[in-house]
């Protein structure tokens, strides 16, 4: 690529400098691979970007996409729907935990958050609490990179050039403790860190507490698994206090955790759940938020208005635009077809163990993982992520894709890997770590 072909291109969370001067590009994929465009294989550790469980290149889906695209290209998502926007509901409801089953369609993970706030917003309006208007979130929570989400996330850097966000907005303290290291799975302390909940109650009011936002296993900050019994208090906090609790499952969703979503690997069930990355596996930009009926009835059945008012006004042009609907039931098909959601059940204990057998690797500060997603820690130098940076520069040239966040490595294998897949993981991520 010359310079100049490089130069209309600005990219997102990327040092574009470093990029410009050592491109790592991808100019195909298939299966659990990527390949350069000289033609290298890059196994594919991260699920492209936790979009795509089902592997690569999968026909079904491609076909899908041409088919309705050719069929219906796009209808107005207001006032005007087609029938895949409501199969496509159908099957995502038929996954979300019992009660969970009115879908909003949007088309990123950060539009899904926002739309989440906006319902809760709109339902505690609803029934005459609209006092209720703070978010609580937590510490290194990712939620994008809507001003909604920024506000939620409790990310330094999300917020240091665009300020807070909303301004109402309160967060609990992450749940990573220093001295729980190395654990496999839900650590047995920290479950306390939910009275943080408890504690912002009783500093702010329950009367004016709208929701709490958690990812269930936060994810793009290197995957902190919850302590045991975390999210269960946190649900029993929310009960007490009229608060509804949001689980973001943009990347827990579809499998990750060994069951279709982590509401139900851990056996808590929230009020709304948001979803994107692997909805479509990858394939056309889409997400969800999925919305307790009690929480639709509320807003949208029992609306004082006249049935011809908006009873939510809120959406986007691409809500369930019809090439992503093809994709999502294609790509739920798959899911289904292949058992895959077991098969990610099935492979974690297999590829936990061969992401902990990392743990002697002197610049291995941590090691994190449940269900088919792990967290690996470098100890930083001067400068933080600087690191973690090289680290995912050196596992391309070594021939694996990891996604990094500051000096975490996070890794999330397609459910379609098999066991050499892992053992190839596990010798690259070795070889490199080494010699880092
Ligand atoms: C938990 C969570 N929420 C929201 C988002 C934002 O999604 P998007 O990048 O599609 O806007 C992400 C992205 O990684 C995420 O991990």
């Amino acid at each position: 690529m010359t310079a100049l072909a490089m130069d209309n291109h600005w990219l997102p969370f990327t040092p574009n400098r470093d990029f410009h001067d050592e491109p790592k590009l991808f100019s195909r994929a298939q299966g659990v691979f990527y390949y350069t465009p000289d033609g290298r294989e890059v196994l594919d550790g991260s699920s492209g970007l936790f979009t795509t469980p089902a592997g690569h290149g999968r026909k079904e889906i491609a076909e899908a996409v041409y088919k309705q695209m050719l069929e219906l290209d796009f209808v107005s998502s207001f006032q005007r729907s087609h029938p895949k926007a409501f199969e496509a509901a159908e099957r995502v409801a038929r996954l979300t935990p019992d009660g969970l089953d009115r879908i909003f369609f949007c088309n990123s993970g950060s539009e899904a958050v926002d739309t989440a706030m906006k319902i809760a917003l709109a339902y505690h309006r609803a029934r005459g609490q609209s006092s209720r208007t703070l978010f609580v979130s937590r510490e290194r929570a990712y939620h994008g990179v809507g001003f909604g989400g920024v506000a939620l996330s409790g990310l330094v850097n999300n917020r240091r050039t665009f300020g807070p966000g909303l301004p109402n907005t309160v967060h609990m303290r992450h749940t990573h403790l220093k001295d729980v290291r190395f654990v496999k799975g839900e650590p047995e302390q920290g479950a306390d860190l939910a009275d943080d909940l408890e504690r912002l109650v009783q500093l702010h009011g329950a009367e004016n507490i709208a929701a709490c936002f958690v990812e269930p296993i936060a994810g793009s900050t290197g995957t902190l698994v919850p302590p045991k019994g975390y999210l269960k208090r946190l649900r029993e906090i929310c009960d007490k206090h009229g608060i509804l609790l949001v689980f973001d499952e943009v990347i827990t969703g579809f499998g990750r955790t060994g069951h279709a979503f982590a509401a139900q690997s851990f056996g808590v069930k929230p009020d709304v759940i948001t979803m994107a990355k692997a909805i479509t596996n990858g394939v056309q930009p889409m997400s969800a938020v999925a919305v307790h009926r009690r929480i639709h009835q509320t807003v949208v059945e029992e609306s004082p208005n006249p049935k011809e008012v908006i009873e939510f006004f809120h959406g986007y042009t691409w809500s369930a635009h019809p090439a992503a609907c093809a994709a999502a039931i294609a790509a739920i098909d798959i899911y289904e077809r292949e058992r895959l959601f077991e098969r990610a059940n099935q492979m974690s204990a297999y590829f936990l163990e061969g992401l902990f057998s990392l743990k002697d690797i002197p610049v291995v500060t941590d090691i994190r993982g449940y269900g088919m997603m792990g967290g690996v820690d470098v100890a930083p130098l001067a400068v933080p992520g600087a690191r973690g940076h090289a680290l995912q520069k050196k596992l391309y040239d070594n021939g694996l894709h990891i996604k990094t966040t500051g000096d975490c490595g996070v890794i999330a294998p397609p459910f379609t890997f098999a066991t050499d897949h892992v053992d190839r993981f596990v010798d690259v991520m070795r070889k490199t770590l080494t010699a880092l």
